[in-house]
């Protein structure tokens, strides 16, 4: 195992002081960090807000008539309203808190998938896709006897406009697409691609969590079905990572599990 020691004397450059472990080393020179799309690191802030939340309010949210329970609730509800404005939701119900992005996409596949893609429909999806939004499908497909339909990627990196409104024929009940790929980099234009795909009455999920993570986020004006997004992963997971899933989608979706609180 490394051994750690705090930084001493170096001169602070604004953002970093925001990151307690980037005033560590670790055999070398001070931290620098360049796996954020594996895991990012936490700010101070949210260091201090896990903290703050286990030494004055933990407890069960959503089930619990005492004063600390409900506060819990409260507090829980909060971060809820939060995400929902970051995310552009209109309600706080449309927010699904998840352990991740995968377990955005598998959620959505076994609820809302299985709900609308039947046999012999198709899925649509990019070539691009990170596996946490390609597994769950095939998966689904595979279950349900439905066709997954890949649509290429050029060799610019990119998916033709062309080639998507191609591929949105009768059969396809559901597209699913990146937002930004892990592999290429590339920033699909997903405003057109909801535009088109519901012209043809097909619902959207969107894997979106690099835009969170780079601040390019703007489903406001995207209208998707729905997406699947880690607001940061630098947060605790639990707190943070969710999908949004809009009035359609989750009216739609029948609890995955009962006998919890809400
Ligand atoms: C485009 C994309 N989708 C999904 C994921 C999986 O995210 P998570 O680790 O939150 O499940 C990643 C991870 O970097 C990603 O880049």
């Amino acid at each position: 195992m490394n051994r750690v020691t705090p930084t001493q004397g170096r001169p602070r450059l604004g953002v970093r002081d925001d990151f307690p472990i980037l005033a560590t080393r670790h055999d070398g020179p001070p931290l620098t960090y360049l796996d954020n799309a594996a895991t990012t690191h936490k700010p101070r802030a949210v260091l201090d807000a896990i903290v703050g939340h286990y030494s004055t309010a933990n407890s069960n949210i959503g089930r619990g008539h005492y004063g600390l329970s409900m506060t819990a609730t409260e507090r829980y509800e909060q971060a809820r309203g939060y995400v929902r404005e970051v995310l552009g939701a209109r309600h706080p119900d449309e927010i699904v808190f998840t352990q991740g992005t995968t377990a955005a996409t598998n959620l959505l596949a076994e609820v809302f998938g299985a709900r609308v893609v039947g046999a012999g429909d198709q899925v649509v999806v990019t070539g691009m896709e990170h596996n946490s939004n390609l597994l769950p499908w095939r998966r689904l497909c595979e279950r349900v006897g439905a066709e997954l339909v890949t649509v290429p990627v050029n060799a610019r990196g990119r998916v033709e406009a062309a080639d998507f409104n191609a591929a949105l024929g009768p059969r396809v009940r559901l597209a699913a697409v990146a937002h930004v790929s892990n592999v290429l980099g590339t920033v699909n234009p997903v405003r057109a691609m909801i535009a088109d795909a519901h012209r043809h009455g097909v619902p959207v999920v969107v894997d979106a969590p690099r835009p969170f993570r780079t601040g390019r986020w703007t489903s406001r004006s995207w209208a998707p079905t729905s997406t699947a997004s880690p607001a940061t992963r630098s947060t605790d997971r639990w707190a943070w990572a969710c999908c949004t899933a809009d009035a359609s989608c989750s009216a739609s979706c029948p609890p995955t599990r009962s006998g919890e609180g809400r």
